[in-house]
């Protein structure tokens, strides 16, 4: 088995990045790179994922801001703030951090963001060009994976490939980019979720297997086909008194027996994650560079 580090991976491509940050605009005296991250209310893992994605932005040298609100703000007032972040023109992308309150209507919000500026490539427009291989933002988490498949030069075509979980964000992107007739995809793709039958028996034929059920262990060494391929999407903080912070994280796979009997796993933390951050970067990087219109 070996392990599919994201963490590396992601530090190779954030010393890259910082490479093009520096001879792009640095040297060429144009402002860096500018990502806004919209912030509500204090839950717990946004708060950690939107201070890991602006550490990320420092250490690559971008500009990033981040406005935060209480979780009573009102609809109209985050449309006002999507419609601010949308005309400032030093601002070359944003994100606004799921999951809103319950009062918000997400769709709503994520529908007034410019899809120029849809770093998060959650935006209609943008799902619609990544659903036609046109130029566009793809979401950071599908992006992140098949990165990371194309880094370790792992095989995607003809492949089967199942993926568990058809979440907006991972499941039916990642699904969609490996079916796609392009790089790291031409992949026979099965989409489970909550209607499946069997899903142990169709993930068992899974060449490469991209767990995203927000399932705490749920993958088992009987559900993954010897030397089969397995991306672990899911991330679960369980109380731990050997952490400063007082919790560690786990996957939706079982770690310790499912990478006895696969070739490559990414490991919970340490895989995915990094990689998603290091997308948003990516995204972010060519927002600024108007590849992207
Ligand atoms: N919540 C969980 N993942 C994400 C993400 O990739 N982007 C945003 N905006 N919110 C999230």
């Amino acid at each position: 088995m070996k392990l599919l580090d994201g963490k590396l991976i992601a530090d190779q491509i954030k010393t890259e990045i910082a490479t093009e940050v520096k001879t792009d605009f640095f040297d060429k005296g144009i402002d860096a790179p500018h990502i806004a991250a919209v912030l509500v209310g204090e839950d717990p893992a946004s708060m950690t994922y939107v201070a890991a994605k602006e550490k990320a932005c420092r250490e690559v040298g971008f500009i990033s801001s981040v406005y935060r609100y209480p979780s009573n703000i009102t609809q109209e007032k985050l449309l006002e703030v999507v419609d601010f972040l949308n005309d400032d023109s030093e601002v070359h992308g944003f994100i606004v951090q799921l999951p809103l309150p319950a009062h918000i209507d997400e769709q709503r919000i994520i529908e007034r963001i410019d899809p120029k500026k849809d770093v998060d490539g959650f935006h209609p427009v943008n799902i619609g060009k990544m659903v036609l291989n046109q130029p566009c933002f793809l979401s950071a988490t599908p992006l992140g994976i098949i990165t990371l498949l194309e880094r370790y030069n792992i095989e995607t075509a003809g492949k089967n490939v199942v993926v568990l979980g058809r979440s907006h964000i991972v499941g039916t992107p990642v699904s969609i980019l490996l079916s796609r007739k392009s790089a790291a995809g031409n992949a026979t793709v099965t989409l489970c979720h909550s209607f499946s039958q069997d899903i142990p028996a169709i993930a068992a034929q899974a060449d490469i297997l991209i767990v995203a059920m927000g399932k705490m262990g749920f993958v088992t060494a009987d559900m993954v086909k010897k030397d089969a391929v397995v991306i672990d999407v899911g991330v679960h903080r369980i109380p731990s008194t050997e952490t400063k912070s007082g919790f560690r994280l786990k996957g939706d796979v079982d770690f310790d027996r499912v990478s006895r009997k696969c070739s490559y796993i990414t490991p919970v933390p340490g895989g995915v994650g990094p990689m998603t951050i290091v997308s948003l970067l990516q995204n972010t990087l060519k927002a600024a560079k108007k590849e992207i219109i």
